[in-house]
Parts: structure tokens; sequence; C-alpha cells
């Protein structure tokens, strides 16, 4: 077992850049942490988008609002949930500075990169977000009332309750699947939040310098935090560590079929004597592109020279938005 582990380890050091009821439902009180927890928006909202709109990362190491925000921004007495969703589904579809209704937080951290989600996901995640109180962050509750001079919004307090609970949440507790799942969207988390800081601050090529030096010890780092082997693996990689090995070639070309079709990917459990594999894909978005995308469109001539510089065999271009550009691999001991 010792040398198992051991070996892990330096696989981890040779692989990857890494890298509904209603309020006055009489019934609902009492059952409202069961049924919040059970509706499927919750979970879709934490898998797609809590990468950048988490309720738990601090004020400074944000990629994005917090969902509370935008609940707040986009929802007031009168609006209705079929006006909420519409208004969700309608800047998914296009975000995009014009149509902000979140200036502030455009200014803040830039628009939303364009990334294509199911429309039926949508509408569980906006339907979740009206009907429930979502997490909330400590710090926001002032926040949002110091910007709005006002002390009442909606959803206060209930929301902080039950999210609480949630970040408490062990993930050995978990099934297999959704503790591999977390374990990928933490490091998602720590690379995009990097990621995007270092293009608004630097621009595209100190980033691609950071994404060469830099991803790979971040993946590591989260790989010894969580005691599991987390790598990112390609058919078309950029750096040649991270080539999928035949199996794993197998579950990518799965993963194109279910993002082709426009479904929501769920992630593909293996289990040995003693090991749990998890695997599941990474899809691009716009922001994606100004690295990996199509030579003279999105991708610019200086940032793929040197591109080519630091990795001669590169096979990661040619991408747009909503491709399985890689799936997360993910090996734990049981
Ligand atoms: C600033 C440039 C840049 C951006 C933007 C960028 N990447 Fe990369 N990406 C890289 C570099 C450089 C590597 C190789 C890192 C290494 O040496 O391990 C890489 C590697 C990867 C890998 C590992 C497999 C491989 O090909 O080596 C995946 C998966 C990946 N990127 C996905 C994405 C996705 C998804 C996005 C958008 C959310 C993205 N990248 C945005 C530069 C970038
Ligand atoms: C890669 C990071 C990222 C992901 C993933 C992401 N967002 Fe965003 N989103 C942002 C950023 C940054 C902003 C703030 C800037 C802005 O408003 O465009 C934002 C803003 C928003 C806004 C407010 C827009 C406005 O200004 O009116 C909505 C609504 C939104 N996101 C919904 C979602 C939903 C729903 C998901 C998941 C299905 C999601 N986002 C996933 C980065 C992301």
């Amino acid at each position: 077992m010792k040398k198992i582990i051991g070996l892990l380890f330096i696989a981890t050091f040779l692989v990857s850049c890494n890298s509904g009821k209603k309020e006055n439902d009489p019934y609902s009180k009492a059952t409202k942490e069961i049924v919040s927890k059970d509706h499927p928006g919750k979970k879709l909202m934490e898998t797609n988008c809590y990468i950048c709109h988490s309720a738990t990362a601090g004020q400074n190491d944000r990629i994005g609002p917090p969902m509370i925000a935008i609940k707040k921004h986009y929802i007031n007495s009168k609006t209705t949930k079929e006006e909420f969703t519409s208004a969700m589904q309608a800047w998914i579809k296009n975000p995009n500075e014009a149509d902000a209704k979140m200036p502030g937080a455009v200014k803040q951290y830039g628009v939303m990169p364009k990334q294509y989600f199911p429309k039926e996901t949508i509408a569980q995640i906006s339907e979740y977000m009206f009907d429930f109180g979502i997490e909330q962050p400590e710090w926001f509750e002032n926040h949002f009332n110091e910007e709005r001079g006002n002390s009442k919004g909606i959803g206060n307090g209930q929301g902080k309750k039950l999210g609480m609970k949630q970040t408490k949440t062990n993930f050995e507790d978990l099934p297999y699947g959704e503790r591999g799942l977390k374990y990928a969207l933490a490091t998602k988390a720590i690379l995009g939040k990097n990621l995007m800081s270092s293009i608004q601050n630097k621009g595209v090529l100190e980033a691609l310098a950071f994404c060469n030096e830099q991803a790979y010890p971040l993946t590591d780092s989260m790989s010894v935090v969580h005691n599991a082997l987390i790598k990112r693996v390609s058919d078309k990689p950029r750096n040649p560590n991270n080539k999928a090995n035949s199996e794993e070639l197998e579950y990518i070309n799965a993963f194109k079929k279910v993002v082709a079709n426009n479904e929501e990917a769920i992630p593909i459990v293996k289990e040995s004597e003693d090991q749990v594999r998890v695997y599941y894909p990474i899809t691009t978005n716009t922001m994606c592109l100004q690295c990996h995308g199509k030579p003279n469109e999105t991708l610019n001539e200086t940032t793929l020279v040197k591109i080519k510089n630091l990795y001669p065999t590169d096979k990661a271009i040619g991408y747009t938005i909503n491709e399985v550009r890689g799936i997360w691999s993910i090996t734990y001991d049981k």
C-alpha cells in the first residue's frame, strides 16, 4: 500500500499542467432543507457555476460575484420565476457588457466568458435560485447593504444558514463519483482563478507563462491537500505528459458524444479493489480560445509563436467553445 501511495506521489509530479415548493406552503418550512438539497438545480449550480460564483471563496480570491449577489440583482419583490428564468437564459446565451445588470462586477472581473450550458440546466438552476435560499458568504450582507444603501434584501439569513451546513460537507462522506467531482472542481477553481486574473491583469502572454510554470505545481498541491491523484489529460495534449492513455481516450470519446448532444455530463466512476477512479470532461469557453483556439481567429500570432516555442509538439489548438478539451482523471484510495 505504501508503495502505491509513493508511486501515486511520483506520478503526480510527472503529469499535467497542469493546471419546488414555495415559501408559503405550510409543509415547506420543515422540509425545506431536504427539499432544497434534493432539488437538481442545486447540484447543477455547484457543478457548473461555482467555479466562478462560489459562496465560499474570499472576497479577494474570486473569479466572479457570488450567486447570492446575482440573485439580488436579478430578483426584486415583483419578479416572477418565469421572468427570472428567461433573464438567466438570455444572459447565458449571450453574456455581454451592454446587457449586464452588474456593471460593477464586469469592471471587477471582466465580462463572464461565454460557455454553452443546456437550456434545461439553466432552467433548473433558475428554479432552485428563485425558490430557495442559497449560500451566502460571510462578508456579503454588509457589502450588499453598503452598496444598495438599504438594509433588507431577499433571502437574508436563510441562505447563510444553508451555506454554513454546505461548507462543512466532508468530501470523504460523499458517493464516489461526487467526491471525485469535488476534487476536480476545487482544482479547476484554483487554476481558473489564477488564469483569469493573470489574463486580466497581465495579458495572455504572461498568463501563458503562468500556465507553463505554475499550473502544474498548483494541481500538484491540490493532489496533496486531497490525498488523491489529480490529473488533466487530453487526446490533443499541449504538454506531452498530459497525453490520455487508451482507457482515458475511450472516456474522452464518450464525453464528446454527451457534449455534442447538449446533455449534462455526469462523472464516470470505475472501482478496483482498493481504489476509485473518476473521470469528468473539461470543456472550452471563450476564455480558453485565446490559447487553444483557431490560429488568426481567436488565437493570435504572437501567442501561437510563444506556444510553439514552449511546446514544439503542441496539439491543443483549433478549438471552438463547448468542445471537450480533455478530462479530469482522478484516483483515490477507498
Ligand atoms: C493563457 C493561455 C491558456 C489559456 C487561456 C488556457 N490554457 Fe489550457 N493550457 C495552457 C498551457 C500552456 C498548457 C500546458 C501546461 C503544461 O505544461 O502542463 C495548457 C494545458 C491544458 C490542459 C492539459 C492538457 C494539455 O493539453 O496539456 C487542459 C485540459 C487545458 N489546458 C484546458 C484549458 C481550458 C478548458 C481552458 C479554458 C477554461 C484553458 N485551458 C485556457 C494555456 C492556456
Ligand atoms: C468561468 C467563470 C464563470 C462561470 C463558470 C460562470 N460565470 Fe457567471 N459570471 C462570471 C463573471 C466573471 C461574472 C461577472 C461579470 C459579468 O456580469 O459579466 C458573471 C456574471 C453572471 C451573471 C450576472 C450578469 C450581469 O451582469 O447581469 C449571471 C446571471 C451569471 N453570471 C450566471 C451564471 C450561471 C447561471 C452560471 C452557471 C451555469 C455561470 N454564471 C457560470 C463568470 C462565470
